[in-house]
């Protein structure tokens, strides 16, 4: 495929197309303020290296950076700084790095807080081939949405008896609605074709056959979208034969958990793909879904590719869609020349030798 039409494609896949859904706030003209959680390990290096592209683009960003740590409120409950969420309430847009999550630290994950704190409920994650960076696929073109707040992820977990645990699944009607939604206006604003239901209702009858009611409901609402459903495994099978055949897919929370990976797989893993987290009153939160790389922290060897699109889809969900595709572009063709690439990526160049030449190519589009 020629470069124009991939990077049309990848437009059109990142959400080019001004969305008009409810959940998306009107922002603006001028400088717009983004709430900034560089995060942990190569968080600031690879937050530095979106703040210098973004500079270069002269994006009307203004960062307001906020650390997020666990901290106990009064009541004994956990909960993240108020500066941050003080800030996340003002913004209502956020852009986030990885944030460790120690384990046996007594406190909950930091990104599960972020979630519950300000209701992020669907996860988007688009997975596109890029071009020049080879891997098994070379036509992947598809977005997960999953649900982000319950299902197998409620945290509801006890002990019957010694020896015997019991986790709960919860599945509402209320938030099975709600993704369903969410999805087929996605599809609609970013003009997809069809939105696939993921589930295991032949299994669990009344949890994933209440989600899948649902999304059948939803769906009688957007007969410009197809609908179809599908069982998780027959989409593992099917996805690794043949991505090109999905489009939309919408999934309670384990399924996209696991599915969402597999499709960043497809495409060349976590390094290269964005993230975009949902909320109710207009807020979101992008991120990158890679770990904090302990192993090459404070070395300039991360690659802020992930990062970088995530916050190319923020530019989009603010309507700044000129900026989004010059600093997007910027990126693909670093990516597809080959000659200045993140180790990761097949190169040898440093995360600021990567980060410099999508500002070279940034400036030089103006
Ligand atoms: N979204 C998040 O905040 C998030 C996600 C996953 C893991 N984590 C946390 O990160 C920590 C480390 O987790 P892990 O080691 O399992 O996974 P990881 O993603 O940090 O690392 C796995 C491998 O991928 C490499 N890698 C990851 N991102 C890279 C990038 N941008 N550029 C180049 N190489 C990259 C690392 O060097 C490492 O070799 C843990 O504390 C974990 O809880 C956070």
């Amino acid at each position: 495929m020629a470069g124009g039409a991939w990077r049309s494609m990848l437009s059109v896949l990142m959400g080019t197309v001004k969305s008009k859904a409810p959940w998306t706030r009107n922002f603006t003209q001028g400088v717009q303020t983004v709430t900034l959680i560089p995060g942990d390990g190569i968080g600031p290096e690879i937050s530095t290296a979106v703040m210098k592209i973004f500079e270069a683009a002269k994006a009307p960003i203004q960062w307001e950076e906020r650390s997020v740590t666990a901290i106990k409120g009064p009541s004994g409950r956990w909960m993240i700084p108020p500066e941050a969420k003080e800030s996340m309430d003002k913004s209502k847009i956020g852009l986030k790095g990885p944030l460790k999550t120690p384990i046996a630290a007594g406190h909950p994950s930091m990104n599960l807080l972020l979630r519950k704190t300000f209701d992020l409920y669907a996860n988007v994650r688009p997975c596109a081939s890029i071009e020049g960076y080879k891997t098994p696929y070379d036509d992947v073109n598809l977005v997960t949405i999953r649900e982000n707040t319950e299902g197998e992820y409620s945290g509801i977990e006890h002990v019957i008896v010694n020896g015997v645990v019991q986790s709960i699944k919860l599945i509402t009607e209320k938030a099975s609605k709600r993704i369903a939604e969410y999805a087929f206006e996605y599809a609609r604003n970013n003009q997809r074709i069809s939105v696939t239901a993921v589930h295991k209702a032949n299994i669990m009858r009344m949890s994933d056959g209440l989600f899948l009611r649902k999304c059948r409901e939803v769906a009688e609402n957007y007969k410009d979208i197809k609908f179809t459903e599908m069982y998780l495994d027959t989409v593992c099978l099917n996805m690794v034969q043949d991505p090109t055949q999905f489009d939309v897919l919408v999934m309670p929370n384990l399924y996209g958990d696991i599915l969402s990976d597999l499709c960043a797989g497809l495409i060349g893993g976590l390094g290269v793909t964005p993230s975009g987290n949902i909320g109710a009153n207009g807020v979101a939160i992008f991120e990158s879904v890679h770990g904090t790389a302990p192993d090459i922290a404070g070395k300039d060897l991360a690659n802020p590719t992930a990062l970088l699109l995530s916050a190319v889809m923020m530019l989009r969900h603010m309507g700044l869609h000129g900026y989004a595709k010059k600093i997007e572009m910027a990126c693909f063709d670093t990516i597809r020349d080959k000659k200045v690439l993140t180790k990761d990526l097949g190169g040898n160049s440093k995360c600021s030798e990567f980060t410099n030449e999508i500002c070279r190519r940034v400036q030089d589009m103006d």
